[in-house]
């Protein structure tokens, strides 16, 4: 495996471990570097890490000017992903809310590459509601958590909570390197709402929360791929391990396209984006007077009818949101855009469309073939949307005439 690794051990006693998985995947060709706490750092010597990995280790934040300039960056840089292998109860909450106070959690925020998170704990600490909490919160932001094993613990109680066996850590990161059906896909995902401004104080919106978009982007990282995520207005935090550029109006977010598409395998936008403007948007807040006030708009770029026009190889893919003729309205758009499909939504359904977890959808593919999905969460529904992207890259899957 000719990657770069950075392993992160926490103060647990199976850090002595994580001496086998580093040296397992040092002995898989990787380039493994290790950071540890001070707190590992008593159940463990660096320097058994270092003759292991034949690279320094990284303890603390200050007074490594030897090896680095400066240290947490240059160990986020290195890094093609982290793994965290053990992960504490006390790691996972500093993770979980961006506590940064010794090297390794100030490496881990300093970071944009995958991370791995191996838990190892006592049962009660494990299943503590906060550490469960830290652990969804991690996993939602794109985190791959490597399940605790059963069986005896350190403690001398047995349950839930033992670092997997190194073998299994060590597929576990290889996995991650070795599956994706999209390895050397570039993928440009679009999400959420356009902002129209009116005033300095005011624009037109729309109810995208973004989350169909992000989750699209998760599923296109977990399958391998180098994405870049485009967003409009969405609270939600961006996954871990992708390019994330944030806009506000549709010219903006046609211009951070149009920047990426020649250098993309294929695009997927979500975005809910505004198909009108104000044509002059006030300088300066406008104040209340007369009982009615007008609004000039004016036609927004329409993003994805232009990438058809312009497209080569790419694959593209568009979303629909419609409230009524929903297949045929989107038969339209998927024609008038030269998309390879599209995904239509009632957004008005029960449990599909704006905001909620779930989507109720249809994929139209070019040339006719329709395919109807039950109410999913979005998350699922975005791996089947990156199932067949990757179908259509790897030939599996014809591009089909209009
Ligand atoms: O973000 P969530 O809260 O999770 O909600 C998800 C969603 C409802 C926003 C999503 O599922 C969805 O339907 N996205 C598309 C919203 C939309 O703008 O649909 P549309 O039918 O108006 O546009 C058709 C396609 O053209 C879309 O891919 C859109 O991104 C694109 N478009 C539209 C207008 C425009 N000026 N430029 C564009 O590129």
């Amino acid at each position: 495996m000719q990657k770069n690794i950075l392993i992160g051990v926490t103060g647990g006693i199976a850090a002595y471990k994580v001496v086998e998985v580093a040296s397992r995947l040092k002995k898989s060709g990787a380039n493994v570097r290790v950071m540890m706490t001070r707190n590992a750092a008593e159940f463990v010597s660096p320097r058994t890490f270092q003759e292991i990995t034949g690279n320094a280790v990284s303890v603390e934040m200050f007074g490594d000017a030897a090896n680095f300039h400066v240290a947490h960056i240059a160990l986020a840089d290195f890094a093609d992903a982290i793994l965290i292998a053990p992960a504490t109860a006390n790691f996972l909450a500093k993770a979980a809310y961006g506590i940064a106070d010794d090297l390794l959690t100030t490496t881990v925020i300093a970071s944009d590459k995958p991370l791995l998170i191996a838990p190892s704990m006592n049962t009660k600490m494990f299943d503590n509601p906060a550490t469960q909490a830290n652990l969804n919160i991690l996993r939602e932001r794109g985190a791959i958590i490597l399940e605790p094993a059963t069986g005896e613990l350190a403690c001398g109680t047995s349950g839930k909570g033992r670092l997997p066996e190194p073998v299994e850590i060590c597929a576990a990161v290889e996995k991650f390197f070795d599956s994706g059906n999209l390895r050397g896909k570039k993928i440009l995902v679009t999400a959420g709402g356009t902002v129209e401004a009116i005033d300095p104080v005011r624009y037109i919106g729309n109810r995208s929360s973004g989350r169909m978009g992000y989750e699209i982007a998760r599923a296109a990282v977990a399958a391998g791929a180098e994405v870049v995520l485009i967003s409009g207005k969405s609270e939600l935090e961006p996954p871990l391990g992708l390019k994330f550029v944030k806009v506000e109006a549709a010219v903006e977010m046609r211009e951070a396209v149009l920047a990426e598409f020649d250098s993309v395998d294929a695009v997927i936008m979500s975005a809910a984006v505004a198909d009108y403007r104000v044509k002059n948007p006030a300088a300066q807040k406008i104040k209340k007077s007369a009982d009615t006030l007008t609004l000039e708009l004016v036609k927004n770029p329409d993003i994805l009818r232009e990438l058809g026009g312009l497209k080569k190889s790419q694959v593209l893919v568009g979303f629909a949101a419609e409230t009524q003729n929903v297949l045929d309205y989107a038969r339209k758009k998927l024609v008038e855009k030269n998309l390879d499909f599209i995904v239509a939504n009632d957004v008005t359904a029960a449990g599909a469309g704006f905001s909620v977890a779930t989507n109720i959808a249809s994929i139209i593919w070019r040339g006719g073939d329709v395919e109807n999905f039950p109410k999913m969460s979005k998350a699922e529904l975005a791996d089947k949307i990156i199932e067949r992207v990757a179908d259509l890259l790897s030939g599996d899957k014809k591009f089909l005439p209009l």
